[in-house]
């Protein structure tokens, strides 16, 4: 079954993209990548669904909330942290892409650690604002 219900989530301090630490992230800013995303999705005739939130209790109630049948989530700092998070996908049983922007396994000890990736259809880490993109195209077109 094709995906046709998509929602993007994205976790904290992702707002400050374009501003944030390019070295890392980039120099796209949070709402140019919406926009390709919104673009390849009406391309696609997929509705798509973007939410971004700095709160671990917000995004939690989303996904709880959701009707979609995809997710790709950035869940940023929470990746390394939150049970919680990780609980209301297991919960919810929709499946989703792990994306992240920076290659974390080549950062920090803490951010090899994520409490997702053993329940995500896989895993997109380095590719910069190409993995959001990439996550899109394989929901749509392989899933
Ligand atoms: C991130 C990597 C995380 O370690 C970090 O806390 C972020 C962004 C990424 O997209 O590379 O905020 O998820």
């Amino acid at each position: 079954m094709k995906v046709k219900n998509l929602t993007v989530i994205h976790g904290p301090n992702l707002n400050l993209l374009g501003k944030r630490e390019p070295q890392h992230y980039g120099s796209a800013s949070l709402e140019e990548i919406n926009s390709r995303l919104s673009s390849e999705a009406e391309h696609a005739s997929v509705s798509i669904e973007i939410y971004q939130s700095n709160s671990e209790s917000d995004i939690v109630s989303k996904i709880q909330d959701l009707k979609s049948d995809f997710i790709i989530i950035n869940p940023a700092a929470f990746t390394h942290s939150s049970v919680s998070i990780r609980d209301a996908l297991s919960a919810m049983k929709i499946p989703f892409i792990e994306v992240h922007l920076s290659n974390v396994f080549a950062r920090e000890a803490f951010r090899k650690e994520s409490f997702f990736s053993d329940l995500a259809v896989g895993v997109i880490s380095g590719l910069g604002a190409e993995g959001y993109i990439a996550a899109f195209k394989y929901a749509v077109n392989v899933k």
